[in-house]
Order: structure tokens, then C-alpha cells, then sequence
């Protein structure tokens, strides 16, 4: 299977010149990109015109950050799984901890993430603990944020799921985990969707790994830590950086 590489952009860059630099650079540094598929998530007001871009090979696909659950209608400020959709968006990001931060509960993260597959995206659901206690259980607000927001999600919608596990304490700071530790984390996620789904449509559910993933370490996240793919944010609005990133892979 493809290794998965996510841009997320975040609320970067500040113009729609810098953004068309970055996915200009991004596309010709990544024109013979083999065995990895790309989605650059860039902010909503990005999105029609990296939708243009001629982004050169067929890896390339739109990725957005948010959406909202209902699927149109008086909700200022919001934008639904259908205008992403319309949009040329195949994929959405949900529950980032930095929109929990602001405030998002797993009952919200669950409406966005079945709205998000009901209408016919993939979805990544992110999880992950605050600080670095590395217990011999499965970290509580991990298994509440997974079982929170996948109740009642349609078995058949499963297909379109993507976990990625970003540990809050390891975004930003230029702390990453360890491969063997997400390695770890990655069998207790799966043993989780495991006993959800059941082993048959469990096993098939990509799980990437997302903090402070540089062009050093990727390499080493999807070899000694078995994960999928990976989630990469501030590396990503570097064009060198992240182009190094998706051939370290690639190479894997
Ligand atoms: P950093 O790569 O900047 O640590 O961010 C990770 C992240 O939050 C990706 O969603």
C-alpha cells in the first residue's frame, strides 16, 4: 500500500502568492514521487486555487482542515463536507487537537467525522494524549477519542477512515515521539478498531503519525514505526523540507 503524506498547512502561509510559491515548489520537488500519495490540506481560502494547480503527478490530492456537520443552511462561518466536496477536497482533517483546544468535543468531532464520510470524503481522525506519561494502559483520553468519535459510524463508511496519532506534547515543539513508541500505540489503536469493526475492515484503516515530523526523522516513523503515513504540519510549508520528507519515504 502507498505510504500517506498529509500537508497541513494550518493557517499558513499569509497570501495567495506565497501559497501558489509553496505548491509550485511542492509539485516540481515531487514530480516523480513514487509509492507515496500527497494531499496538501491548505486553509479554505486556498483551496479553488490549489484546485487549479497543475500539480504534476497523480498523487496529488486536495486535503481541507475542518468541516462542518450539516450540509447547508444559516451557519455563519461554516462550510460543509459537500462544498469541500464540490470543491475538489477528498479528504478532511477532524479533531485536531488544536481545534479541541479551542474547544471542539468528541460529540462535535463525531458529527464532523460522519458528515465528513456520509458525504463521501475521507476522513483522518486525529487522536492523541496532552502530556508525555507514558502508562502501561492505553492512555484514557486516546480510547475516549477514538470510541467517542467513531460510535454509530457506519461499518461501510469505515473504508474512507484514517487515524493518525499526533501526541499533543510532540506538535510544535520539535520533540517527536519515538518510532518504538508509536509503533506501540499504533498496535493498541488498531486492537481498538479491532473490537469496533472487527479484524476484517479494522486491519484495512490506514493509522499515520503526526509531531514535529522532519525531513530526519520521517524515514523512521513509517520503517521501525510500521505506521502508514504520516501528518506533517510546520515541515510541510517548506517545499525543500517537505519534498525531502515524501522521498524519504518514498525510499522506505
Ligand atoms: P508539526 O509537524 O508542526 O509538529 O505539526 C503536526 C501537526 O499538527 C500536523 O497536523
Amino acid at each position: 500500500m502507498k505510504k500517506l503524506i498529509i500537508a497541513n498547512w494550518k493557517m499558513n502561509p499569509g497570501s495567495q502568492r506565497d501559497a501558489s510559491r509553496l505548491a509550485h515548489f511542492v509539485g516540481r520537488g515531487l514530480r516523480k514521487a513514487k509509492n507515496v500519495e500527497i494531499v496538501l490540506a491548505p486553509p479554505f481560502v486556498y483551496l479553488p486555487l490549489l484546485s487549479n494547480f497543475k500539480l504534476p503527478t497523480s498523487n496529488f490530492k486536495l486535503g481541507a482542515q475542518d468541516t462542518f456537520w450539516e450540509k447547508g443552511g444559516a451557519y455563519t462561518g461554516e462550510i460543509s463536507a459537500l462544498q469541500l466536496k464540490a470543491s475538489g477536497v477528498k479528504l478532511v482533517i477532524v479533531g485536531h487537537s488544536e481545534r479541541r483546544a479551542l474547544g471542539e468535543s468528541n460529540e462535535v468531532v463525531h458529527k464532523k467525522l460522519n458528515a465528513a464520510l456520509g458525504g463521501g470524503l475521507k476522513a483522518v481522525l486525529c487522536v492523541g494524549e496532552k502530556e508525555k506519561e507514558r502508562e502501561i494502559v492505553f492512555p484514557k483520553i486516546i480510547r475516549d477519542e477514538l470510541h467517542e468519535g467513531l460510535r454509530k459510524i457506519k461499518k461501510s463508511l469505515i473504508k474512507n477512515l484514517i487515524i493518525a496519532y499526533e501526541p499533543v506534547w510532540a506538535i510544535g515543539t520539535g520533540k517527536a515521539d519515538t518510532p518504538k513508541d508509536v509503533y506501540e500505540m499504533s498496535i493498541l489503536l488498531r486492537r481498538e478498531l479491532y473490537k469496533m469493526f472487527g479484524k476484517k475492515i479494522a486491519s484495512k484503516v490506514p493509522i499515520l503519525y503526526g509531531g514535529s515530523v522532519t525531513a530526519e526523522n520521517a524515514a523512521e516513523f513509517v520503517g521501525r514505526g510500521m505506521v502508514d503515513g504520516l501528518l506533517v504540519g510546520g515541515a510541510s510549508l517548506n517545499a525543500k523540507s517537505f519534498v525531502k520528507i515524501v522521498e524519504e519515504v518514498g525510499a522506505t
